[in-house]
């Protein structure tokens, strides 16, 4: 196994790929995207922000189910050099979610992020942060594991690294978001989704095997299997759950 492999490097987000068969690193696919959007018009004018993009089939979905114009933010440059090769429509760009300010694109009327705010040290800064991006009623839509409590007691792990490092905490987060400008909406349990998602998911990295041994080698595939039987127990153990999120920029 190249040292060290985590599931949020370019062969990890290849890997999902490959299992999902479209360019999502998030639980649920296309099925979770027009979810997630439902409540959100569609008008082809207005600036969509999809920060933590990875591959860019989120951004590229969203764009041509006429959603809006969307920029594709990320942390890791081969993802971005991918998703522009491979999605000409939206626009991707390196970026931190932390340092937006660097963005010249913008303001957004709707910021998404789809299975990234887990993997934020400081959600407080990160909320902060896309408010300095958002137009003055813009919308926010975080799709993301929640932790309902005590997962940090015991949490998943991707070899040394936190696998999900940082799940949403519902209690409080109306005040953090509040504190960088945003008003909490509501929250939507996904819960139920997750555990069939990820049960689905488990199903297609077995059937997968052989691709995923020719791309990354045996023990990668083991790896990335036990890591996903793992997150499936805990989903089931209500150790982490799912969730919906949606709030909009304060006054808007
Ligand atoms: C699980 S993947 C989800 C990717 C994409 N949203 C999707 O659904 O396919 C999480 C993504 O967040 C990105 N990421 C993590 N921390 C970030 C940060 N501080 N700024 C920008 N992107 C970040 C990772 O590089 C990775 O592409």
């Amino acid at each position: 196994m190249p040292n060290p492999f985590f599931m949020n490097s370019y062969l990890g987000k290849q890997i999902l790929s490959l299992v999902r068969e479209g360019d999502f690193a998030h639980a649920g696919e296309e099925e979770a995207i027009a979810l997630a959007l439902a409540p959100v018009r569609q008008d082809p004018d207005q600036l969509i922000l999809d920060a933590g993009c990875g591959r860019g089939g989120t951004a590229a979905y969203m764009q041509a189910k006429g959603w809006g114009r969307v920029t594709g933010i990320d942390i890791e440059p081969n993802s971005i050099a991918y998703a522009t090769q491979t999605y000409p429509e939206p626009t991707f760009l390196r970026c931190d979610i932390s340092a937006l300010a660097a963005l010249d694109e913008g303001p957004f009327d709707v910021i998404t992020l789809f299975n990234v705010f887990y993997a934020l040290p400081d959600h407080e800064a990160a909320l902060l942060s896309l408010a300095g991006r958002a137009a003055a009623a813009a919308r926010l839509v975080i799709f993301d594991y929640v932790d309902p409590g005590h997962y940090q007691d015991d949490p998943l792990m991707d070899g040394d690294i936190a696998f999900l490092p940082n799940p949403v905490r519902l209690d409080g987060l109306g005040e953090i978001m509040e504190g960088a400008g945003w008003k909490l909406e509501t929250i939507d349990d996904l819960e139920a989704d997750y555990v069939r998602w990820y049960v689905a998911l488990v199903a297609k990295i077995e059937a997968k095997r052989e691709e995923i041994v020719a791309l990354a080698g045996e023990g990668i595939y083991e790896h990335v299997l036990s890591l996903y039987a793992g997150l499936l127990g805990a989903l089931r153990e209500g150790r982490v759950g799912g969730a919906l999120i949606y709030a909009r920029m304060s006054g808007g």
